[in-house]
């Protein structure tokens, strides 16, 4: 018997990874999961229940009784919530509680897709084919900006600080930061549209899936 096919595809925020992980998966038919929704829930969840963000193991408790109908709740999405989110996700028992989860849901038939920042490094070290997509830190601001200032009133400045300090914040942690595994293709899109990164994404996996 063959295992499922798992794709793991780790990046910052803003690189393009979610879009990219959402056409991979159809491409391939494949499952996806947004593992950043998982510890964006954990951080909702904690403040709505009055958790303190830094209290390492509440929030591990918390996260422990995440249910699949927590990843549908409102202003997971915001700004803040993927601020709190890179906060409790720097917490080793939030992140103890959420691999199994992760491993579970990427290794039922058919496979998965899973995007994230420690994808390739420690949820699926073994994955068929990895990639790690990146982008400049102004031209990933401006990409967030363009989103978030549809529905809120929100200067650039403010996104640009937010998306380096969660950068520094996920990349400085000890465990499981964020990095590009030893094995993964490198994307970069800065100077890409959407469409050209799905494209080079396609032809990256299928270039490692036939090896
Ligand atoms: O990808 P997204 O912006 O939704 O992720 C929110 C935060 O969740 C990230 O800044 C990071 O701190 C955390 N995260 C993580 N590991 C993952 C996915 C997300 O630490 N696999």
């Amino acid at each position: 018997m063959t295992s499922p096919l798992t794709i793991a595809i780790d990046g910052p925020a803003a690189s393009g990874k979610g879009t990219i992980a959402r056409r991979v998966a159809e491409k391939y038919a494949l499952r996806h999961l947004d593992t950043g929704l998982l510890y964006r829930a954990v951080a909702v969840l904690c403040a709505s229940e009055g958790i303190p963000l830094a209290d390492a193991q509440a929030a591990g408790e918390r996260a422990v009784r995440l249910d699949p109908a927590d990843l549908k709740g409102e202003g997971l999405r915001s700004a803040a919530a993927g601020r709190g989110a890179s906060v409790v996700a720097a917490h080793p028992p939030v992140r103890a509680a959420l691999l199994d989860w992760q491993r579970a849901f990427a290794t039922l038939p058919p496979g998965a897709v899973l995007d994230g920042r420690d994808i390739g490094t420690v949820v699926l070290p073994t994955a068929h084919a990895k990639l790690f997509v990146t982008a400049d830190p102004d031209v990933r601001a401006a990409r967030r900006w363009r989103e978030l200032s549809k529905d809120h009133d929100i200067a650039y400045r403010t996104v640009l600080q937010d998306i380096e300090e969660r950068d520094a914040r996920d990349a400085a942690r000890p465990d499981a930061p964020m990095r590009q595994a030893d094995d993964a293709a490198l994307l970069d899109t800065t100077n890409m549209t959407i469409d050209g990164a799905i494209t080079e994404a396609i032809r990256l996996i299928d270039a490692r899936l036939c090896t």
